[in-house]
């Protein structure tokens, strides 16, 4: 079973204008500082359109990339000096496989929430184990449930307005519905746009897991990391009553 959304190619299209807008300011610092900060190799899971890894590449990080959807890889590369290219691939982070080992692995923007079966989470660590140098680390974020919105649900939410042109429009609408047993959260996204003097609108259905805070510290217990911290924000403040993600930071033993 495919435990992961693929981008369609619509969203991957207008992804940067709608994230510029929505996530800027958010997660950007944390991230790009500690990419290029690390003297080592890099590896960002679920890059994306590089939102967070181009900043990074141009500080001097030593950064590679893969993400499950072709969509926004395609997208990442048209962005990229085509010498580089060779640094971000489309891979299964489930599955990831390469001779490179890295000091720093990050899997920014909650990339581990669309990861939905306990293996594939599992397996997902453990590859991310082998693939770290000793004394290595690994970071990755997650939402913490909000537990009125799960209850309520999300219905048809305009959440982003804009352009994407110059005088042509692009509007997002959100609808989410959460299954508390499974903890997942069906989510369903249209885009409208104007497009060759008409509006265009497309709808993507795909699933988000949830976790709470015991359920990630079993869980890497389970796995070959060790969990070093859950951050409560991007300033690596501690877990609050206003904290809205988890920052988990893991290593790998040094022997
Ligand atoms: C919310 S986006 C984040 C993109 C980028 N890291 C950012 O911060 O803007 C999540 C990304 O994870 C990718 N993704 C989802 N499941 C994946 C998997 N199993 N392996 C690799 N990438 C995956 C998606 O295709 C998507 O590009």
């Amino acid at each position: 079973m495919k435990n992961y959304s693929e981008y369609p190619d619509f969203i991957a299209r207008f992804y940067d204008i709608i994230y510029e807008k929505v996530r800027t300011g958010v997660d950007n610092d944390f991230f790009v500082n500690k990419a290029s900060r690390c003297k080592g190799k890099i590896l960002e899971l679920g890059v994306g359109t590089g939102r967070l890894y181009l900043d990074a590449l141009k500080k001097g990080a030593d950064i590679y990339g893969i993400d499950v959807s072709p969509s926004m890889i395609k997208v990442l590369h048209q962005k990229m000096n085509p010498a580089e290219r060779y640094r971000v691939w489309v891979q299964d982070a489930v599955r990831l496989e390469t001779d490179m080992r890295f000091d720093l692995i990050i899997a920014p923007f909650r990339m581990f929430s669309h990861v939905i079966e306990i293996e594939d989470q599992l397996m997902l660590l453990n590859r991310v184990e082998e693939h770290l140098n000793p004394g290595g680390q690994f970071i990755f974020d997650l939402f913490i449930p909000n537990l009125r919105l799960l209850q309520e649900g999300i219905n048809q939410f305009r959440d982003f307005e804009g352009e994407y042109e110059k005088g042509k429009k692009l509007h997002r609408i959100v609808s989410a519905k959460s299954d508390l047993l499974h903890q997942i959260t069906h989510v369903e996204m249209t885009l409208g746009w104007d497009e060759g003097g008409e509006e265009v609108t497309k709808t993507w259905h795909f699933n988000m897991r949830f976790f709470f805070r015991y359920e990630i510290e079993h869980l890497i217990h389970r796995s070959n990391l060790e969990l070093i911290k859950i951050f409560g924000d991007y300033s690596e403040g501690e877990l609050g009553p206003d904290s809205n993600d988890f920052i988990v930071l893991c290593g790998k033993g040094t022997t």
